[in-house]
């Protein structure tokens, strides 16, 4: 643990504040000269007062329903009932706007690395990975955004009506990511959303809210005004009244189904509110007899434990079979309590703080609750905890009583349970609330089969012999039951974020002079035929 920051990487020091004290609404910085909020790092450093205390990183605004109905108001108007300047801008417009911002973004790059460091705890490689994962969706989605208006650059003909079909926008988006990524995931919903030429209102997410300010910049110079607006403050206070104004098309919401929930319910009119929604999972490994052990571990591992187990597609309950379950037990707890644990900048650091200060004793919480109904703590370093971390608790025999059971528990604990018969893991995952991905380990396709064919039915990823994950991200992410609405991936989420929409025209002279007329003068945007390279 660093005790002062002259012990910490030069480059990633906190030399000052970032005292946020501008907003962008209608394409503008504006002022903020209310209550601001500061912000934590779960970091501790030596503080001017010589105490040893989480690091103060700077301050947000804490915005009020007064500035989300501005906000709200900016996007409505830059929308313009579907007359505004963005939704019916030529593609090959918005596709240069993209990419001013994306250049502008990879500037920052240093910047945001080191905020994702310090706000959420995430390694200095992962949170360059973000950084850079975030960039190439940005392009691969200028990419198949072109590639969709090329396939629908075209006429169809059917019973003597002719078709001119694109999609359209939707109209006013509300996007709210998760602190886990709060820079990929919130972009992985964000991005289609403005490119698709809906206008947004944009909260970034409570743990990783700085780390947006280098960026604001970009947004400001990019688009037309009024496109992206961004509002701080908590959910209640400022996404809350925006939902009751019944002015919100889509609710873009990466988080907790409870959330979710509480925002929907606030909309006046709910068959009017479209949901990209990517919520809680409980993504089950199962290791068969088969099961090569080493592969099955090392992949549980990182399936269990990367960024301290706080991602949606971690492994979060672990079906071993009762033939391999004493060797698997011994390999994987050995090598869970030889993780090193330290600051996001220590090299080869696996396991970093937790950035929610509440997180270690709710761990512990489900530990506890596990071991009075149980189960025992079957690795060395299990629970021991400091000031903001919990070492990864690995508990054996779970039950279905436990809380840590059906909990999504977002964190460092996992819960093992051995298996005889295939059919237990089966039922569980038929049971659960959720349906997101499988881990399958094993090699015996007579047995494989039959349970994939029943797995896909049951989630949405069957990773065969390695861990589960969202990426590559042309791939569909996903979920069944409470786990998501609507599909993500560089492709889904553009159709996710947009209408089909169309121009008919019944076949004779009268229509097709029109048409073609329409075509040569190229007045419309929508109607045309011209292919973007
Ligand atoms: O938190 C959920 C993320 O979508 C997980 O993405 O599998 O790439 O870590 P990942």
């Amino acid at each position: 643990m660093s005790t002062t920051q002259v012990a910490i990487p030069e480059a990633f020091q906190i030399t000052e504040l970032i005292d946020q004290s501008t907003y962008l609404v209608n394409g503008e910085m504006k002022k903020w000269k209310g209550e601001t909020t500061p912000v934590y790092s779960s970091i501790h450093t030596v503080n001017g007062q010589g105490e040893y205390a989480p690091t103060l990183l700077g301050s947000i605004p804490r915005m009020q329903e007064k500035e989300a109905a501005e906000a709200l108001e900016a996007a409505t108007k830059a929308y313009g009932k579907g007359k505004g300047v963005w939704p019916t801008m030529k593609v090959s417009e918005r596709v240069v706007a993209m990419e001013t911002f994306v250049e502008i973004m990879k500037t920052k790059r240093d910047e945001v690395v080191k905020y994702l460091m310090w706000e959420i705890g995430k390694s200095l490689p992962d949170s360059q990975k973000e950084f850079d994962r975030t960039v190439e969706y940005i392009y691969d989605t200028i990419e198949d955004y072109k590639q969709m208006d090329r396939d629908s650059a075209k006429f169809q003909k059917h019973d003597g009506v002719y078709a001119h079909i694109r999609r359209g926008p939707l109209g006013v988006v509300l996007c709210l990511g998760p602190y886990n990524y709060p820079l990929n995931e919130t972009f992985a919903l964000l991005i289609p959303a403005i490119i698709m030429g809906n206008t947004c209102i944009f909260k970034p997410a409570k743990h990783g809210v700085l780390l947006i300010s280098p960026l604001l910049e970009a947004f400001e110079k990019a688009f037309p005004k009024g496109v992206v607006n961004i509002v701080y403050g908590r959910g209640r206070e400022v996404a809350a009244p925006i939902m009751q104004s019944g002015k919100v098309d889509v609710l873009a919401l990466i988080g907790n189904s409870k959330s979710a929930i509480a925002l929907q319910d606030q909309h006046p009119n709910k068959n009017r509110l479209r949901l990209v929604l990517g919520l809680e999972a409980k993504n089950p490994a199962i290791v068969l007899p088969d099961a090569d052990l080493d592969l099955a571990v090392n992949e549980c591992i990182a399936g269990t434990l990367s960024f301290n187990g706080q991602r949606c597609t971690a492994l979060k309950i672990v079906y071993v079979h009762e033939k391999v379950k004493d060797e698997f037990l011994k390999r994987y707890t050995a090598k869970v309590d030889s993780l090193p644990f330290g600051n996001p900048w220590d090299d080869g650091v696996k396991l970093t703080p937790l950035p929610e200060p509440g997180k270690p004793a709710y761990i512990q919480e489900l530990i506890d609750d596990a071991l009075a109904k149980g189960a025992k703590v079957i690795n060395k370093r299990g629970g021991e905890t400091t000031e903001n971390f919990i070492f990864p608790a690995v508990l054996y025999p779970v039950n279905k009583e436990m809380r840590v059971y059906d909990e999504e528990q977002f964190g460092p604990v996992v819960p093992i349970m051995s298996f005889n018969d295939i059919e237990e893991p089966l039922n569980d995952i038929a049971d659960s609330n959720y349906g997101q991905q499988v881990s399958l380990f094993g090699k015996d396709v007579y047995t494989l089969a039959p349970l994939i064919d029943t797995l896909v039915n049951l989630v949405c990823r069957v990773n065969l012999n390695s861990s589960c994950q969202r990426g590559p991200d042309v791939y569909p992410f996903t979920g069944r039951k409470d786990s998501a609405v609507s599909t993500l991936s560089v492709h889904d989420a553009l159709r996710s974020f947009s209408i089909r929409t169309f121009v008919a025209s019944k076949d004779n002279d009268y229509n097709n002079k029109i048409l073609n007329e329409l075509l040569d003068t190229k007045a419309a945007n929508f109607v045309s035929t011209d292919y973007i390279l």
